[in-house]
């Protein structure tokens, strides 16, 4: 598919573009390769090598998940990728500030769900469906809710947010705590364990799908072991 060789600079270049035309739906269906041909290409256009690799490492502890439930992770590998696509979208000082965030900053952050539905409906009507575009709509633009309803941007609850999202939700979490960010060194597996747990300040155990945390945490070396 020669049209989607050139998929990253599209998005890169013509932001107005993919936000605001009316693009006529084809009613295609695509392959099974061509969605997985497109979502890379997308996961590719991350123009940051941090962003890449967090997608990734979300990805390789998606298929764990997805393993200890006893279900093929084919489909979550590929979708969890682009689980932060809306990021292409924000300013990438913003993204890696070395310090805390304004209000302001942070709003423009929490719009990242928004950017990457746009993209991916964009990506639908403009190349033609497929499940795993449609799933990883789904996880991009409710990766962010919370089981408690605190999240963004739709502060859905319970399982009005889609499982997968639900699922992802704590996989990005534990990912952002255990790695190095811009403003802070990464913090070590125990004290994470102990965060997703029992919260802190910021992150609270109701954030997540009770029973989807737990089976985090009973099997939390084994993720930890995928670090390395
Ligand atoms: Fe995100
Ligand atoms: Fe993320």
């Amino acid at each position: 598919m020669n049209t989607l060789i050139n998929l990253p600079n599209l998005i890169l270049q013509n932001r107005g573009l993919i936000l605001s035309t009316e693009i006529q739906t084809l009613n295609r269906r695509l392959e099974r390769k061509q969605a997985i041909s497109l979502i890379h290409r997308l996961s590719d256009s991350f123009p940051e090598p941090g962003e890449k690799d967090h997608s990734r490492k979300v990805s390789i502890f998606s298929i764990q998940f997805y393993e200890l439930l006893g279900r093929n992770p084919g489909e979550i590998k590929n979708a969890s990728l682009l689980h932060d696509l809306g990021k292409v979208y924000v300013d990438q000082r913003l993204l890696y500030k070395p310090s805390s965030l304004t209000n302001e900053e942070f709003a423009v952050i929490q719009e990242h769900p928004n950017y990457a539905r746009k993209i991916l409906e964009y990506c639908i009507a403009r190349y033609g469906s497929h499940e795993l575009l449609t799933s990883a709509q789904r996880i991009a633009e409710f990766h962010h809710e919370r089981f408690d309803g605190t999240g963004y941007p739709n502060k859905l609850g319970g399982t009005e947010i889609p499982e997968e999202a639900r699922i992802v939700s704590i996989l990005d979490v534990f990912d952002a705590l255990i790695s190095e960010r811009p403003y802070r060194k990464a913090i070590p597996a125990e004290k994470v364990y102990e965060i997703m747990s029992k919260g802190d300040g910021r992150t609270k155990p109701e954030h997540f799908d009770p029973n989807f945390l737990k089976i985090f945490l009973k099997n939390y070396l084994k993720f930890t072991e995928l670090l390395n």
